[in-house]
């Protein structure tokens, strides 16, 4: 079985699209729990557009299963993460503009300020995954920095226009987990996961757990919260 993690974020995208206290992501994140969620993911953004400050904090007081703060290696961030203390945070790239994050981070050409990211976070703690594109410089380089875990971006599987590319990014993903394992990573994926293309990435051999937002919470305004976790924890057998 791959662990889920349910990504709440858009339930914040509709409180605060109006500015109002609903829906609530944290009466969100219960939900997803007691329908069998193995863990609760929350992007805090450094423009705050859905996860908000004060949602973290009782995230933190209320997740039972494992609360993974996605985020920007900024200054800011981190220090917040420093005194919220989730079980994990997920370092992802962060460009203002963009409706959602759009490529992995580039560990290589980054590595000592990540270097230093990772460390402050580990040592309190925290366990560290990045967020990086399937390629092999990538993976090396997540190693050389001290990360415990990457999240293997699957968005180009996603958004693969065929069979073919789907199958020859499916592969990329698999040589990127076996190299990770090779490298003493964990190994997760995520983004663009859906209820219809999930089933090939669970033969992927190194894989421990998806995250997964906006097709969950899509599917939920339709059949309800409960009913669409359930229905993607369903999918995740091997
Ligand atoms: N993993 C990471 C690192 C992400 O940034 C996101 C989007 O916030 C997700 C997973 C979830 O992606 P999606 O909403 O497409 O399922």
């Amino acid at each position: 079985m791959i662990r889920l993690g349910v990504n709440v974020d858009h339930v914040a995208t509709v409180r605060q699209a109006r500015r109002t206290v609903e829906p609530d992501p944290v009466a969100a994140a219960v939900l997803a729990e007691l329908a069998g969620a193995d863990g609760i993911t929350v992007h805090l953004r450094e423009d705050r557009r859905h996860i908000q400050d004060r949602d973290l904090r009782l995230l933190k007081e209320t997740v039972r299963t494992h609360l993974n703060l996605e985020m920007a290696a900024s200054r800011e961030i981190i220090g917040i993460a420093l005194e919220c203390l989730p079980d994990q945070a997920t370092l992802v790239p962060e460009k203002r503009r963009e409706v959602t994050t759009e490529g992995g981070l580039d560990v290589a050409g980054n590595s000592r300020a990540l270097s230093s990211a990772v460390s402050a976070l580990r040592d309190a703690g925290i366990m560290v995954s990045l967020f990086v594109d399937p390629s092999p410089e990538m993976i090396r380089a997540s190693a050389g920095v001290g990360a415990d875990a990457v999240e293997l971006h699957t968005g180009c599987y996603a958004n693969a226009g065929t069979q073919r590319d789907r199958d020859r990014e499916l592969e990329l993903l698999k040589e990127a987990a076996a190299l990770a394992e090779k490298n003493g990573l964990r190994v997760l994926a995520g983004h663009g996961l859906t209820y219809f293309n999930i089933r090939p990435i669970t033969t992927i051999a190194q894989l421990e757990e998806v995250n997964i937002g906006h097709s969950i919470i899509s599917r939920a305004v339709l059949v309800g919260l409960e009913r669409a976790v359930r229905e993607m924890k369903a999918l995740l057998t091997r």
